[in-house]
């Protein structure tokens, strides 16, 4: 916990006035958002943008300025987790199931910072199953496609009961062997009609903040 909290609150440093904020999902941006609603009280003025109903139920409950993509154009920076970083910061997300969403925002941000433990540093992705997003619809034909992709889609369940995403869809966790080449894997996934999103984000990120048990935090370097 104390290591996504260093990489939350080292993140935080990067806000300033005026900002429009992204926020991101998860155990490890709840302690962006905490850091956050600490320097609103303090008296900093920016807006935010949710990337979940969660995400946006905390901000609201600290008293963080909630707007919508209607009130904006542009996010400054983006503050969020992620499942598994590649030496080329490639990601996988949506453990949470926000993926679609924290998508969106990370693509509209100027800036988007991920912040993590050393757990989610892997050498290839694809040990975390991939979350990929698809509607309802026909669920069991691109369920086929994906198991097609050489990997074990399972249909996404919580409390036993099917778990739908803040958008009404679905997720398919993907069980890779190992995710090779994450670009080429990111365009099959979307061409598949009926998939929604993925939770692959490919090279949407160039700051990485690692956050350590001790309270530490170091900026990770891209391998090229
Ligand atoms: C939610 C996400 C999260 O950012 C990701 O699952 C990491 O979560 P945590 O910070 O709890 O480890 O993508 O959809």
């Amino acid at each position: 916990m104390k290591a996504k909290q260093a990489a939350a609150d080292k993140a935080v440093e990067f806000i300033k006035d005026g900002m429009v904020v992204g926020l991101g999902s998860g155990s490890t941006s709840y302690w962006a958002i905490r850091k956050l609603a600490d320097r609103v009280q303090e008296g900093l003025e920016i807006r935010a943008v949710a990337s979940s109903k969660s995400s946006e139920e905390l901000a609201i409950q600290w008293g963080i300025p909630i707007v919508t993509f209607a009130e904006i154009s542009v996010i400054d920076i983006t503050i969020d987790g992620a499942d598994e970083v590649d030496p080329d910061f490639n990601l996988i997300k949506g453990g949470g199931g926000a993926l679609l969403r924290e998508k969106i925002l990370a693509a509209s941000s100027h800036k988007f910072i991920v912040i993590i433990d050393e757990s989610k540093l892997v050498n290839t992705l694809g040990e975390y199953p991939l979350p990929v997003e698809i509607v309802p619809f026909a669920a069991e034909l691109t369920l086929k496609k994906l198991e097609a992709l050489q990997c074990k889609p399972v249909i996404r369940k919580k409390d036993e009961k099917v778990f739908f995403t803040d958008n009404g869809n679905l997720i398919i966790d993907c069980k890779f062997k190992e995710i090779a080449n994450p670009k080429e894997q990111s365009e099959i996934l979307s061409s598949i009609p009926g998939v929604v999103d993925h939770g692959l984000f490919i090279q949407m990120t160039d700051t990485v903040i690692v956050g350590n048990d001790d309270g530490t935090t170091r900026f990770l370097n891209k391998r090229n």
